[in-house]
């Protein structure tokens, strides 16, 4: 009788002991969606973040292209760079640098030193990152942006405190421009 208690005790002691081991394995798991950082993982999820983030890695791939001579296009690929662009740097004659610019109709007068490719999009000149983030972000139906000339104090040409106020434009493949972005100083 004894021993029959003891067993059955044993048994008892053990399936508690199972059930507490299951509960927490449940616990833990149903209790998982209450984790603040899974949460608001899940809740910011939507279709258009889903685009974003498909996009985002082949967004980030820049390829530049330009002269050999050139000094304040290695400054500018140095900005995109720090910014987290992955640059593929190609190094042309200006003659095959002005074939790129023509798939994309850059009217002549928003030409610069140097250009580049970025998600279909062409980015011509000294442009500020964020002006480049702006338009993957806008995913904007245009051709690209400029900022024509060498304007002083651009990324790339910065020349101490010297700054000129410029103008980042939008161009269309039908030759419309606008702008796109304004710089005071
Ligand atoms: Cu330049
Ligand atoms: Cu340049």
């Amino acid at each position: 009788m004894k021993k029959v208690f003891s067993n059955w005790m044993q048994s008892l002691i053990a399936g508690v002991a199972v059930a507490g081991v299951l509960g927490v394995a449940y616990w833990s798991f149903v209790g998982l969606p209450e984790n603040p950082t899974f949460s608001a993982t899940t809740q910011t999820i939507t279709n258009s973040d889903l685009l974003t983030t498909d996009l985002a890695p082949q967004a980030l791939n820049i390829t530049v292209y330009r002269t050999p001579t050139c000094g304040c296009c290695k400054g500018w690929v140095e900005h995109i760079k720090k910014n987290g662009f992955q640059v593929t740097d190609i190094v042309k004659p200006e003659s095959e640098i002005k074939t790129i610019r023509q798939k994309y109709n850059l009217p002549l007068d928003l030409t610069s030193c140097h250009t580049s490719e970025i998600a279909g999009y062409l980015v011509e000149g000294h442009i500020p990152v964020a002006d480049v983030q702006g338009l993957i972000a806008q995913k904007a139906d245009i051709a690209g942006i400029s900022v024509p000339g060498m304007p002083i104090g651009t990324p790339g040409m910065e020349m101490g405190d010297r700054k000129q106020s410029f103008d980042v434009f939008a161009f269309q493949k039908d030759g419309q421009t606008r702008v796109f972005n304004s710089y005071k100083f």
